[in-house]
């Protein structure tokens, strides 16, 4: 009995690691500062986080740099869209920074220079199929005949074709994605939202539970974290509910 017990608590803590590393928290604050405070306040319950165009010109660039120094991953979210040979150039030095995830937009030639630009180096591509944020309007607003589903799809087997890594996608498109294109692209979700908290300006939300349940890699989580009363209590509540999805 005494075994068995151990046995599962060793799955309990295995699943919880599992969960812990799939959860990527969003730094998207005004001040560097208060970026800085939550890595320190988090400590070793969160190992990956994405700097995105909030932080930027804030210093984000170079709160990058610390993080990987301090033995964190970081996903980049810049959402690069320019000429090839300037995606190519800002891709390759992201490389060279040993960045692990960079985003760039879901255009033929964007995916292309972007994988060239990674070249043999372990970043990982993730291409932008529809923002977590826009619905059925947005995307009419932006020109698009189809709904937001048949784009991301669209958007996803583009990035396959490409050569990408993987998509950052609504956890409420993964289990197509993953359908229609083999399993072989990696995906990446924002828009997640505990039960009973705030969808704030997204519009494709999913639970972290629905998000593990449906196929998602790794979940990306800002203001439910950043924005909680204890942000480390709530990382920690994330973590536990993805493990429990991961264990079902
Ligand atoms: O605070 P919240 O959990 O909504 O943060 C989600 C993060 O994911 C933000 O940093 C946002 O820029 C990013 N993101 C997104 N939708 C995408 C790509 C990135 O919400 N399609």
């Amino acid at each position: 009995m005494a075994g068995a017990a151990a046995l599962r608590r060793r799955f309990d803590s295995d699943v919880i690691e599992e969960a812990r590393e799939k959860l990527i928290v969003a730094l998207d604050y005004w001040d560097i500062k208060d970026a800085i405070k939550l890595v320190k306040d988090l400590g070793d319950e969160v190992s990956f986080y994405k700097v995105g165009l909030g932080l930027q010109l804030a210093g984000g660039d170079s709160f990058a740099k610390e993080l990987i120094q301090q033995g964190k991953r970081v996903f980049l979210d810049y959402k690069y869209l320019d000429i090839e040979e300037t995606i190519k150039s800002a891709v390759k030095r992201a490389a060279e920074l040993k960045i692990d995830f960079l985003t760039v937009h879901g255009v033929a030639g964007i995916l292309k220079a972007a994988v060239e630009g990674r070249g043999s180096s372990s970043l990982k591509i993730l291409c932008v199929t529809v923002l977590t944020s826009m619905d059925a309007e947005d995307i009419k607003e932006m020109g698009f005949q189809c709904n937001v589903e048949e784009l991301v799809l669209a958007r996803a087997k583009k990035a396959l074709d490409a050569g990408v890594d993987g998509v950052i996608a609504s956890a409420r498109e993964a289990a197509e994605i993953r359908k229609q294109t083999n399993n072989k692209l990696m995906i990446v979700s924002p828009g997640i939202r505990p039960q009973n908290s705030a969808p704030d300006d997204q519009k494709r939300v999913a639970t972290p539970s629905e998000a593990i349940h449906a196929g998602a890699d790794y979940l990306v989580i800002g203001r439910p974290i950043t924005q909680a009363a204890d942000p480390k209590q709530a990382a920690k509540d994330i973590i536990s509910e993805m493990a429990a999805a991961l264990a079902d």
